[in-house]
Parts: structure tokens; sequence; C-alpha cells
């Protein structure tokens, strides 16, 4: 069993050093709950893993992948970055304490004024179009302005083809073979390029495609380091960490990933004679993925042509498994370890058939009222939530030396309509 997960001594899901079936019943489910020390820990192994190799390393941790403050606020405390893709990142990693010059931002698809707000903010600036760099010109203190490029190397990989941001159908970066014409064009505008960045995709378990991606940016900052003349300051491979998801999925050997990829930008540092600049990754799934576990009380089972388990949960909470068809594995909380004594469907409460956290699953019994923990909702669980069917979004809980805190209340029905508007005219 490759997935991380603690029994306490009364047999029952650990998560902490709280029991889960308590918090269940004190907080009510559907409910979310983080493992602090997880999320350190996660930060720390890769952290150390290639500095280690490499001092001069900086993660940018991936907010997409859970934005919660108490969250960003724990990454901040250990020294990440921040990898931002929106306003609403940026601004959320500011109020979280990070200073701006530790937030990359990485929109695509940007307005003007976004571009704004980025600039206004002092965070720095990697661009995926020749379009946001001829309209960041145009705005008021952008001269001077330290920039960077996400450039598309024709690699791509990724648990999903909706997550797989690199190759020819990739609506993601600059054209490699336009980078140095690209850069040129920055510093003629008085911009001053010191970045260079790629993401391939994410859930990404081989480390084939991502030691192929390094050696493809390291080729495109070579080119534009001798024939334009660039001085790196930072160069970043983006994340796409992947974590087993399944039971028997492997784990990432962090360290010889580390080693690798390290030997492959070193090797090519020196090829072309680029002056050891900071050398970035953002993870995200690999940091939170883990540390969150979804609680979700089974309300119904059911036999009908096939035997259906429904729990208070949806694919509002979870859309993964609906939205990719990705596999959660689900403990049942008082019972994590028992062997599986029949095949059943474990489904949401959402009013769609697609609504399922899965099909045909060896568990052992469930009855109603039972408690069942959807492993691995850390990442992309909460931040990708919904109040679809009107369903208020659930609470998270972080726990920490078995004491446990809400970060989130649970929202309202009051909340679901906290920003509609009648027209007087319906008012009569
Ligand atoms: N950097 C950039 C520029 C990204 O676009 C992403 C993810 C990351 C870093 C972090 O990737 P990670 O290390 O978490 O794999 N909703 C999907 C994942 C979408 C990821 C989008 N970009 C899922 O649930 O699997």
């Amino acid at each position: 069993m490759n997935l991380h997960f603690k029994t306490n001594e009364r047999g029952n899901l650990d998560i902490g050093g709280a029991d889960a079936l308590e918090l269940a019943k004190e907080y009510g489910t559907p409910l979310y709950v983080i493992d602090e020390m997880r999320v350190r820990d996660n930060y720390q192994r890769v952290h150390q893993a290639f500095s280690q190799e490499y001092a001069d390393f900086q993660i940018f941790y991936a907010a997409k992948a859970n934005t919660n403050l108490a969250v960003m606020k724990i990454l901040e405390q250990e020294g990440s970055g921040i990898d931002a893709v929106s306003p609403g990142e940026i601004y959320t990693a500011l109020l979280a304490g990070f200073d701006p010059d530790r937030i990359l931002f990485t929109g695509n698809n940007v307005t003007t004024p976004e571009l704004k707000y980025a600039l206004d903010a002092g965070v720095r600036m990697n661009l995926d179009s020749v379009s946001m760099l001829e309209r960041l010109v145009k705005l008021p203190g952008a001269e001077g302005t330290k920039i960077s490029f996400r450039v598309n190397p024709m690699v791509g990989a990724g648990h999903h083809d909706h997550c797989i941001t690199g190759g020819k159908l990739s609506k993601f970066g600059i054209m490699e073979h336009e980078a140095v014409e690209i850069y040129q064009k920055a510093q003629d505008l008085g911009f001053q390029p010191v970045g260079i960045h790629t993401h391939i995709g994410s859930g990404i378990l081989d480390p084939e495609p991502f030691k192929l991606a390094v050696e493809v940016l390291m080729d495109v900052a070579g080119r534009v380091h001798q024939d334009a003349g660039v001085k790196f300051e930072f160069i970043d491979f983006g994340g796409g960490l992947g974590i087993p998801y399944t039971p028997e999925e492997p784990v990432l050997d962090i360290e010889q990933f580390a080693r690798e990829i390290v030997a492959l930008y070193r090797t090519k540092l020196q090829e072309y004679g680029i002056d050891n600049p900071t050398m970035c990754i953002e993870p995200g799934r690999y940091i939170v993925g883990d540390a969150s576990y979804l609680l979700t009380r089974v309300n119904t089972v059911k036999q009908s042509y096939r035997k259906f388990v429904g729990v208070d949960a949806g694919f509002n909470t979870l859309l993964r498994p609906t939205m990719y068809g990705s596999y959660h594995h689900i403990m049942v909380a008082d019972k994590p370890e028992a062997t599986p004594t029949q095949n059943i469907d474990v489904a949401g409460n959402v009013c769609e058939s697609g609504d399922l956290f899965a099909r045909d699953r060896p568990v052992p019994e469930i009855k109603e009222g039972d408690v069942l923990s959807i492993m691995n909702a850390g990442a992309y669980a909460f931040s990708m939530a919904s109040q679809y069917n009107s369903r208020p979004l659930p609470a998270e809980v972080i726990v920490m030396n078995g004491e446990a805190d809400v970060i989130r209340e649970k929202e309202t029905y009051a909340d679901l309509l906290s920003k509609q508007n009648v027209p007087l005219r319906f008012l009569k």
C-alpha cells in the first residue's frame, strides 16, 4: 500500500493525531480535513531533495491546488514562493504574507486590467504570449520590469489529456523556436528578461518526459543567453510531480528525481556558459495532495441494478473522478485496512449519473451511518469545488498534534444567495 495514512489505537483512521470519526461527528460531513504536518513534511522532502543537489533552489507552490489561507501560510513559513495564475491567487498570497518577489504570476489569456493588477502588486511576471508583452509595455510603471516567458517545449505529460500542457495542442506558452526573437523584442521594449519557465503537465510519475522538458528548456535558455545576451536569474521547470492515488501506484523517488534533474541542469548550464541562476519548480499536488481527506457519511445503501452506497458529498466537493475519471481511494473510517468483501459503486448526492466516486470498487462491508474517507483530497478538491445543486460548500479543518481548527466555515443557504440581486420590478 503506497498511500499515506495512519490508524490509531482504536483502529480508526487518524488524521494528524485526531480521530476521523470524532472529527466527522464534531464538524459534520462532508468535511475536508488537512493534516498540517504532512504539508510541512511534503514541502521539506522535496525542498531538501533538490537543495542538497543545488543550493540555489526555490519552490513556487502552485496555489491552484489548494488556496486555503492556512495552507498558504504554512508554505510561507516553510520558505516557499507562490505560483499564482490569477489576480485572486496573487491577492490570496499577499494576504498570506508572501513578499511580492516570492510570487510568480503565470497567467494565460490575461486581460489588461489583470496585467495591471499584477504589475502594481509588484509580483514577478511570467508572460504567456507576445500579446501580453505588447500590452504590458503600455502600462505605467512597466518600463524596466523584470520578466520571464513561459515556453512550450513541445513535450507534454500528465494523468489526463486535460492536464497535459506542452505540445502542439497546448494553449500555453510561446513557441520554443521563437524564443530568441521574443526575448530580444522584450529587451528592445525596455524590459529586463531574467527568467524562463515551462510546465508540461500534471500528475507525472515517470521522470522521463520531465527530464526531456528540462533538456529542451535548457537548450532554449542557452540560445536565448548566447544569441540575445540574456542573463538568467532563474530557470523554472514548473510543477507536475505526481503522487500515488491507487494503493499500487509507485511513490516518486524524489531524491533520485532531483539528482537526475539537477545533473542535467548543471551540464546544460556549463554547456551554454549560463551563470548559476536560481533553479525553481512549482509543485502543487505533491505538497498538498495526500495531506487532506474528504470525510463523507453514508446515508443510503441501495440495491438497484447495481449496489450503490450513497454519501453526502458529490462532485461539487471533489470533481476529479467525474471530470478526469480519476481514482481516489476510499476507506471506511472505523476500519481503514479491512479486507474487501464486495464490489460496489460509491455515488454522491448530485443529480447527475456521472456523480460517482467509484464504480465497481472492492470495499469491506459498509452500512448506513458509516463515515468514509476519500483519500488524496488535498489538491484540486476544495479549489475546484462548487455550489452546484445549491449545496453550500463544506467546512475545512486543519489538524496539528490532535488539535483541530476550522479554517473555513461551512457555508449556509444564505451564502448560496449572498451575491444575487432581485430587480425591483420582481418585488411588486
Ligand atoms: N505550474 C503551473 C504553471 C501549472 O499550470 C500547474 C498546474 C502547476 C504548476 C502545478 O501542477 P501540479 O504540481 O499540482 O501537478 N485539476 C487538475 C490539475 C490541473 C493542474 C493545472 N496546472 C487535477 O485535478 O488533476
